[in-house]
């Protein structure tokens, strides 16, 4: 059996710290940690220091989205695998979209996909580029993060690929949603696994700047909240490449 964790978008300084401080309290339940980083330096992609400190925290691997290329450092990440970015670029984009990792004797392979539903078009179709991957030989038991904005195209995204695919969990919205669930082919699914940061935020930004656009219509800066902030993952049981459970896992600071 192997126990995955996955921990939704990790954002700013907050995000840094809740996960510096819970996750190694929990690693240990885990055979494998999965950690969403594009929005852990300042909101805005992955930096070098942030990567390090969710690999000290107990993240085996990071996955990323829209925000990946925010942050110029990130291109220096990718040489080990286990950071990855979304598979839809274009062939000769920096990093991978996908690596397999040998956990427990076990093969998995973290694959990191955008969906294209009020998102940038221009990437590639998420459905084609997994099936393409998945006709490779010994990928082992597969978990995709899919980083999306419309649970419409996340909920499709996992039943097309159900028991093919031991985990669908969506990111993005940084807002965690209630249908936590086992597929009947064996794939587990959540359409948003929420983020990690700043609790009292407009997902994650302090909300003066957010609420002043919508109320004038201006640009305004957006600045990462302070305060608690809150963990928010899935844990995930899988055997023999399929899920048998799905749980939420939410932690927030005193
Ligand atoms: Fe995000
Ligand atoms: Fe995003």
């Amino acid at each position: 059996m192997l126990r995955l964790l996955f921990v939704g978008d990790v954002y700013g300084k907050p995000g840094r710290r809740v996960l510096g401080t819970h996750l190694p309290a929990i690693r240990d339940a885990y055979d494998f940690i999965i950690v969403n980083g594009e929005n852990a330096a300042g909101g805005f992609g992955l930096n070098r220091e942030s990567a390090q400190a969710i690999f000290k925290a107990g993240a085996g691997c990071i996955t990323l989205g829209n925000h990946t290329w925010n942050n110029k450092e990130v291109h220096t990440l990718f040489e080990d695998g286990r950071v990855i970015r979304p598979l839809n670029y274009p062939a000769g984009a920096p990093g991978a979209g996908y690596t397999t990792f040998t956990v427990g004797g076990e093969r998995l392979t973290v694959v990191n996909l955008l969906g294209r539903v009020y998102m940038d078009p221009n990437v590639d179709n998420p459905f084609s580029l997994m099936e393409d991957l998945l006709t490779r030989p010994d990928l082992g038991t597969v978990f995709v993060d899919f980083h999306a904005e419309a649970t419409s195209e996340k909920v499709a995204f996992a039943r097309h690929f159900d028991g093919r695919v031991a985990a669908v969990i969506g990111t993005h919205t940084h807002v965690p949603t209630a249908d936590t669930r086992l597929l009947p082919g064996g794939t587990a699914f959540q359409a948003d696994a929420g983020m990690t940061g700043p609790y009292e935020s407009i997902i994650g930004a302090d909300p003066e700047g957010p609420i002043q656009r919508f109320l004038t219509g201006l640009p305004h800066r957006y600045v990462v909240a302070e305060g608690p902030a809150q963990l928010n993952a899935v844990a995930i049981d899988i055997q023999g490449g399929r899920a048998t459970r799905i749980e939420r896992v939410t932690h927030l600071e005193q």
